[in-house]
């Protein structure tokens, strides 16, 4: 197949490129500013920019099938403030749908988010959840995915965790309440590429998590445990860290703000694991800790 992926060359784009390439499809990456240095396999590159439809749809011509990957993370504040949220992952997923419609692309795949709600509690969330209902009320084939946060090479996860810490005593809003299932790329990026190769999977929408579930402070005592440090992980309040200034006081050069502390209070796991659907049991999934190199 013919296939673009929006984001393409993200943390979960150059993963799923490389993945769709090592399956023999022909792929190419869009983004505002693309860099072919970050793939193994053969991969194309595009320039556009999601929220501007003239300068990505012709990106969209002759394909057969569309992953629109682009993304601004839930974990920092975006500069530009929140609304960006809406005019990224809303503006850009109907610029996507609409540029998808007009070239006859025939699949379509979502990446969204646990938790993707037009009502829910963050504009991250809201903009996923109404991004999805873009997505289900166009004239595509389409499949929406819903992970949990996904780790491996080059993710923002476990650096998040590390500025948000400090080694062996640390303070951390929501340790003990949120509570993330974590997926492996090299698990999740075969599960996208399957939901094209088989028709089985239009109108779906799938929630993918990993193989164990973790408090933020299990994370934090794993990822320096990684490092041979121990932490001891005193939880604060989210209700602390919606108060201005009160969280960010500490980690001045974080973009942290009450938005980002709410997306600490939406826990991040999933109820039944879609994983099933393609072939895995949450025991063949690697975990956080092994992958680490800390089990
Ligand atoms: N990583 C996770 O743990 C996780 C968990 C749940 C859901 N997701 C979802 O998975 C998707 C991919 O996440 P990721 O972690 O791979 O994100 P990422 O590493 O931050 O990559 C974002 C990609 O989007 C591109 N991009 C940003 N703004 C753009 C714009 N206006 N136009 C065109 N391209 C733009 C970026 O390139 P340029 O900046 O060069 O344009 C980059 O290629 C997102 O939808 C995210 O919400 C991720």
């Amino acid at each position: 197949m013919d296939v673009l992926v929006t984001g393409g060359d993200g943390f979960v784009g150059r993963n799923l490129c490389d993945e769709l390439a090592e399956r023999g499809h022909d792929v190419t990456a869009l983004s505002r500013d693309p860099d072919p240095s970050v793939f193994e396999a053969d991969v194309d590159t595009a320039i556009g920019d999601v929220t501007a439809y003239d300068s990505m749809k012709e990106a969209f011509a002759g394909r057969d099938a569309v992953f629109n990957l682009v993304a601004l993370s839930a974990l920092y504040q975006p500069s530009g403030g929140e609304e960006r949220h809406f005019e990224v992952h809303l503006g850009g997923t109907e610029n996507a749908v609409r540029a998808a419609e007009e070239h006859g692309v025939e699949r379509f795949v979502q990446m969204s988010a646990l938790g993707a709600d037009p009502q829910g509690p963050t504009a991250y969330i809201r903009a996923k959840g109404e991004a999805e209902g873009v997505v289900r009320d166009s004239a595509l084939d389409w499949t929406i995915f819903r992970p949990s946060v996904v780790f491996g090479d080059g993710d923002e996860f476990a650096s998040f965790t590390k500025m948000l810490t400090t080694p062996y005593v640390t303070g951390l809003p929501g340790a003990d309440t949120v509570r993330f299932q974590p997926i492996w790329i090299g698990d999740f990026a075969p599960m996208l590429v399957d939901s094209i190769e088989d028709g089985g999977h239009v109108g779906e929408t799938y929630e993918i998590g990993g193989p164990a579930v973790l408090t933020l402070g299990d994370v934090t005592k794993l990822v320096y445990r990684a490092e041979g440090k121990s932490v001891s992980v005193i939880h604060i309040p989210t209700s602390l860290a919606k108060v201005g200034g009160t969280l960010i006081g500490p980690i001045p050069l974080i973009p942290f703000g009450p938005n980002q502390a709410r997306s600490l209070e939406i826990d991040n796991t999933v109820a039944d694991n879609d994983a099933t659907v393609f072939g895995r049991t949450p025991a063949d999934l690697r975990s956080f800790a092994d992958y680490l190199g800390v089990t």
